[in-house]
């Protein structure tokens, strides 16, 4: 058994207005109300909730909920993680109705980030329609999009995503650095966009368990006008615009208020698992992405 899709994130951040200006005037996602939990509520589609914005200090990804296809597929997944030596919570049928789903699992991964397994994704009453993103978001059966985990143990990552969530390899990125070490990055999926996970580990504790997360636009000229939004107001990137040869994502990083980073991306690669073969890359990007900013944060710092 396995997840079918990344559903939604939350994000515990310090400034919620300047996520809402982010999210809505800039990326173009469109409000979706207040939570029972708290959370400011934004869509990228019909779902009535694709991202979550709770008020704290963390400034990073705290959730992250993955759907299933229903109640004998939630209870599959609950036995592989218990199975697994993980404690799979029930959620309950409070935090069912504040997350909008009919029920779900809660469990920690091993980085400590708070996975929220779930089935019956409540639908908005209107649909997604964006002033600003018109020919809106790649989502249904992919999902909401990909995130990356800055893992403190990647072989505990995997097992994690992929023993007990169901998740499949799609490829490696090697780095080698000037200083002889190298990187290793693990992409998976979970449905048919190349990956909805990423992971790898740095050399120091990182500020944030969580990297960038990635919205990817219908339409290439979507990207183009949020790269003129954020430069007209001079909203730094962490990445400029470039192309990823394992995904095939043309895409640029903006750095969030929160210090997160968000790929806007266009074009991606699907999979199809019959005749997809894993490979390993040796750049993360062909051309482009030059890095303008840190890409990772000590937690010292
Ligand atoms: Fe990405």
């Amino acid at each position: 058994m396995a997840v079918r899709s990344l559903g939604y994130w939350g994000i515990e951040v310090s400034d919620p207005a300047a996520w809402r200006h982010f999210l809505v005037d800039q990326i173009g996602l469109i409000e979706g109300g207040k939570g029972a939990d708290g959370a400011d509520v934004y869509r990228s589609d019909a779902y009535a909730s694709r991202v979550r914005i709770y008020q704290g200090p963390a400034d990073d990804v705290t959730v992250t909920g993955w759907e299933v296809a229903g109640a004998d597929a939630l209870r599959e997944i609950a036995d592989a993680l218990s199975a697994g030596g993980y404690d799979a919570q029930p959620g309950g049928e409070a935090l069912a109705r504040a997350r909008q789903v009919e029920d779900l699992i809660v469990v920690d991964d091993p980085d400590g980030i708070r996975v929220e397994i779930f089935w019956g994704a409540e639908r908005a009453r209107r649909p997604f329609a964006s002033a600003v993103t018109p020919g809106g978001f790649v989502t249904g059966e992919d999902g909401v999009g990909h995130f990356v985990i800055l893992a403190r143990n990647q072989a505990r990552t995997l097992h994690f995503y992929q023993d007990l969530l169901g998740l499949k390899l799609s490829d490696y990125i090697r780095l080698g650095h000037p200083d002889g070490s190298s990187s290793h990055l693990t992409f998976m999926h979970a449905n048919a966009r190349h990956h909805s996970l990423a992971f790898g580990e740095v050399p120091f504790a990182p500020k944030r368990k969580v990297q960038h997360i990635s919205f990817q636009t219908e339409e290439m000229s979507d990207v183009g006008f949020a790269l003129d939004r954020f430069g007209a107001e001079q909203t730094p990137l962490a990445m400029t615009i470039g192309h990823h040869p394992n995904c095939g994502t043309f895409s640029f990083y903006v750095r969030s208020p929160s210090g997160i980073d968000v790929e806007l991306g266009w074009g991606s690669r699907e999979v199809d698992d019959a005749t997809w073969v894993p490979k390993t890359y040796s750049q993360l990007s062909d051309w482009g992405h030059q890095v303008q900013l840190p890409l990772v944060e000590p937690a010292d710092a």
